[in-house]
C-alpha cells in the first residue's frame, strides 16, 4: 500500500477501500488543512477553544485532519474519528503514527455520542443532513469546521436543488460565491435555532467548488437573516423589496433568506492574516482581504461595471476608494454605496 506523507505524518489512502481516486490528498487541501490547524491555536491563544479539548471528525475519510489537528495544535486531548467506510483505513493511519485515538464506524447523522470542544463536518456535497447529529454532539461554545462542495445548488447554478436542499431562491448573480457563502451560514444558523443556539462566524474559506465555514455556537440571538434583490439586467441590487429596478427598468429577482450579518469575527482574521503574512503561507493575501470584510452581501466586479456601461473595464485600484478587495473575486471590490451612487462617482471626473 502507497503511503503518502502530510506535514511528517504518514497516510495510507482511502482509496485502498472506497476505489476513489485521492482528490482529497491534493496540496489545496493540505493547504486548507495546515489553515485548520493555525486556526484552532489561534482560537485557543484567544480563550475560544480550551486547551485540553476534545474533538470529534464526524467524516474521517484516512483520518489525516483529525490527526493532524490531534498532533499538531496542541490543543486536544482526545480526537474521535468516525466514517461510515474508512475505519480500517483509519486504524491503519493510527497505527503507521503511533497514536491511540478511538475510532468510529456509525453513520455520522446518527453518531451521538458525548459533548465536544469541535467537531468537523466535511463531507461531499452538502453538510446539512449531518449537522443535527453535530449539533448534538455540541455545547455552548462548540466550534464548527463545516464543508460544503455542492456549489452548483448554492452558486445559483442548480435552483431547483438550492430551494430543495438550503430553502432558498438563487440567482446566478457577479457575487454567487458570497450568495453561496451567505445561504450556508443562514442554513447553519436555522438548524442551530431548532436547538436554541444561534451561530458566530469565525472566518471563511471558499475556493472553486469549495467552500468551507468555522463558527461557534452560542445562545440563541435573533440574527439578521433576509433578502437581496437583484436586477437581472444590469448590476443594480438593494435591501429593498422592489420590482422594478431604479437603474434599468429591468425586473428585480429575490435571493435568499440569507444571512446577513458578518461573516467574520475581525480579531481573528487579524491575527490569523498576520501570522499568515509572517510565514510567507498559501493564503496569506486572501486573509489580508478577508480582515477587513464589512457586512454588506454581496460586491461588485470590475468588468460587470465596464459591461453595463459598454466602456473599457477600469482597474480595480480606481474603485478601491470607495470600499476594500474582496478575497471572494479578484475583480471584486465590498462598498457601501449603491450601484447608480458607483456610477456617478465614477464617471464625474
Ligand atoms: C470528503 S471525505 C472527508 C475528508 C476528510 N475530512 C479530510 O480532510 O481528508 C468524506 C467522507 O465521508 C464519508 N461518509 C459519507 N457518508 C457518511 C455517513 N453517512 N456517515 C459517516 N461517514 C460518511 C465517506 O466515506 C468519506 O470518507
Amino acid at each position: 500500500m502507497k503511503e503518502i506523507e502530510e506535514n511528517g505524518i504518514k497516510i495510507i489512502g482511502d482509496d485502498v477501500i472506497t476505489k476513489k481516486s485521492n482528490a482529497f490528498y491534493n496540496k489545496d487541501r493540505a493547504n486548507e488543512r495546515t489553515l485548520n490547524v493555525q486556526l484552532i491555536k489561534l482560537l485557543a491563544s484567544k480563550n475560544l477553544i480550551k486547551y485540553g479539548s476534545i474533538g470529534l471528525d464526524l467524516l474521517s475519510a484516512t483520518g489525516i485532519r483529525g490527526i493532524r489537528l490531534f498532533l499538531e495544535s496542541g490543543v486536544f486531548n482526545d480526537f474521535i474519528l468516525n466514517d461510515i467506510k474508512t475505519s480500517k483505513v483509519i486504524e491503519h493511519n493510527l497505527k503507521i503514527n503511533n497514536l491511540n485515538l478511538k475510532v468510529e464506524s456509525k453513520d455520522a447523522r446518527k453518531l451521538i455520542i458525548g459533548k465536544f470542544d469541535y467537531i468537523d463536518i466535511d463531507p461531499f456535497g452538502s453538510p446539512l443532513s449531518y449537522l443535527s447529529a453535530a449539533i448534538l454532539n455540541s455545547k455552548l461554545g462548540t466550534i464548527l469546521g463545516i464543508t460544503a462542495t455542492d456549489t452548483a445548488a448554492l452558486y445559483g447554478s442548480a435552483p431547483k436543488a438550492a430551494i430543495r436542499k438550503y430553502f432558498a431562491q438563487t440567482l446566478k448573480t457577479s457575487y454567487y460565491n458570497e450568495e453561496g457563502l451567505r445561504i450556508l451560514l443562514y442554513n447553519i444558523e436555522r438548524i442551530a435555532n431548532i436547538y436554541n443556539f444561534s451561530v458566530e462566524p469565525i472566518c471563511y474559506l471558499v475556493e472553486k467548488h469549495y467552500l468551507r465555514v468555522y463558527v461557534r455556537l452560542t445562545k440563541y440571538r435573533r440574527k439578521e437573516i433576509g433578502y437581496i434583490y437583484q436586477c437581472i439586467n444590469c448590476p443594480n441590487r438593494s435591501f429593498e423589496e422592489c420590482k422594478k429596478c431604479d437603474v434599468c427598468g429591468g425586473e428585480m429577482k429575490r435571493i435568499g433568506p440569507l444571512w446577513l450579518e458578518t461573516t467574520i469575527n475581525k480579531d481573528i482574521t487579524r491575527n490569523l492574516s498576520n501570522y499568515l503574512v509572517s510565514e510567507n503561507y498559501p493564503y496569506s493575501t486572501y486573509f489580508l482581504k478577508e480582515q477587513n470584510e464589512i457586512a454588506i452581501p454581496w460586491y461588485f466586479t470590475t468588468d460587470e461595471i465596464a459591461k453595463y456601461e459598454k466602456k473599457p473595464e477600469k482597474k480595480l485600484t480606481l474603485y478601491l476608494k470607495f470600499g476594500n478587495p474582496t478575497p471572494l473575486n479578484p475583480k471584486g471590490f465590498k462598498t457601501t454605496l449603491s450601484f447608480k451612487e458607483i456610477l456617478s462617482l465614477t464617471n464625474s471626473g
